[in-house]
């Protein structure tokens, strides 16, 4: 890890907690909340990449909400509820170690960065609602090059920024297949198995795997 010159995360699932939404909601979803926000979710990520192979974008705010409605109908939620779930999107909270952990990379005077699928305003709402604005060097976001994760047009964006060779980067992500994109692309890649899951066979293998970013700081 000695080379490492730029640490750069993913954003939902990663820093930000991207079940929140709906389990702020749980009380008039009821129990069925989890199964919901899994859904959303993956729906959500199936359009990002569907649209990237269709060669027809749209962006991760429009995408959220095409996959709500489906998510909405799947699983009988009172379509009244629609704008309260966007609108929690918008403001989803930190997972509990993040801030801290932020505060300590920059202490040790790492270039930080996120590497997202959101638009950049959603990604400069985010950051600065959980009040990490003066954290990060720089929010890049796949509309800089239209098209989704893991395209390797999105990871060569803090490449080209910074003029860093890509063994440089340290990159986090909770997503199995980002950390195998990224990975596959030329970046340390470590992932972030909050879940624990099984890793996907996309022919990378990351270099470490640690449950919170609490053990990143043991890492470097
Ligand atoms: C992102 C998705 C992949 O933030 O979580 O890019």
């Amino acid at each position: 890890m000695k080379n490492i010159k730029a640490i750069i995360f993913d954003a939902y699932g990663t820093l930000f907690d991207v079940n929140s939404a709906a389990e702020k909601s749980k009380d008039r979803i009821g129990d069925k909340w989890k199964g919901f926000a899994n859904y959303w979710r993956t729906t959500q990520l199936e359009y990002t990449w569907l649209r990237s192979l269709m060669e027809r974008h749209k962006d991760f705010w429009q995408i959220t909400e095409d996959s709500l409605d489906k998510s909405m109908k799947a699983f009988d939620i009172d379509p009244s509820m629609k704008n309260e779930l966007l609108n929690l999107y918008k403001v989803l909270s930190t997972f509990k170690e993040v801030p801290e952990i932020l505060k300590t990379l920059k202490e040790k005077n790492f270039k930080l960065a996120i590497l997202s699928n959101g638009t950049p305003s959603l990604l400069n709402e985010l950051v600065k609602i959980n009040k990490l604005n003066n954290l990060f060097d720089d929010l890049f976001s796949i509309e800089q090059v239209g098209v989704y994760k893991p395209d390797s047009k999105v990871y060569d964006l803090p490449i080209q920024k910074y003029q860093i060779q890509k063994n440089e980067i340290l990159f986090l992500s909770a997503n199995s297949w980002d950390v195998s994109g990224a990975g596959n692309y030329g970046y340390n890649s470590i992932w972030v198995n909050r879940n624990n899951s099984i890793f996907d066979n996309l022919d990378y293998k990351p270099k470490n795997e640690i449950k919170n970013l609490s053990e990143l700081i043991k890492l470097i």
